[in-house]
């Protein structure tokens, strides 16, 4: 059995999942013996108004990760390090993608080592040629008829150009 630091929990809204995200996780799983990827679905409570409602962000990122036999997909809508705890999970990987991330993760790093101490935050970095994707510049581009298909996996592709028939994706 894997030990708690080697289970590593990738959270995030992830609405859609994008090739920065997958290869966030492809370098986790390289590392850690269990990556789950987990999908916040805070309801009312959320900052956020995503697109994509949670199942169907579970969905897409299960269809788009798949390929990685030691990542799972799962939901969550409580306390990060409360969810890590009832997944046995030891480590939380965040991804940067610029020095401009940098100062969020720090703060959220420390909140949630403020909470738990006992957890570790590992932060990767995003290969450069992704590192100016975010899923709200896709969710415009897109909406507005842009060309996306080479930023995210083909299931969210196709979920895109589904939600904006019309717009010519
Ligand atoms: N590649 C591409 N895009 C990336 C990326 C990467 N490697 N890493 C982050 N992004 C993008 C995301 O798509 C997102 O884009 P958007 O804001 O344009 O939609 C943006 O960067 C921010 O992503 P992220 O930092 O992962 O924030 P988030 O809102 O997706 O996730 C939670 C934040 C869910 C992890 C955090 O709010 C949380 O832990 N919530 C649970 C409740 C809790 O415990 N709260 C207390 C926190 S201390």
């Amino acid at each position: 059995m894997a030990s708690r630091a080697q289970v590593a929990v990738y959270p995030g809204t992830f609405d859609p999942v994008t090739h920065g995200h997958v290869d966030i996780v492809e370098r986790a799983s390289r590392v850690f013996e269990r990556v789950i990827v987990a999908v916040y679905d805070g309801g009312e409570r959320a900052s956020k108004r995503p697109l994509f409602s949670g199942e169907e962000r579970v969905s897409l990122a299960r269809e788009s990760l798949c390929q990685f036999g030691n990542v799972s997909v799962d939901t969550f809508n409580e306390l990060l390090v409360d969810y890590c705890n009832a997944v046995g999970a030891g480590t939380i990987v965040r991804g940067l993608r610029a020095v401009s991330d940098f100062e969020y993760e720090f703060q959220l790093a420390h909140m949630y080592q403020h909470l738990d101490p006992e957890l570790e935050v590992v932060c990767l970095m995003t290969r450069s040629d992704h590192s100016f994707i975010s899923s709200s510049i896709i969710r415009e581009v897109a909406s507005l008829g842009g060309a996306v298909n080479d930023l995210v996996p083909p299931p969210v592709a196709a979920a895109l150009s589904q939600r904006f028939k019309g717009a010519g994706l």
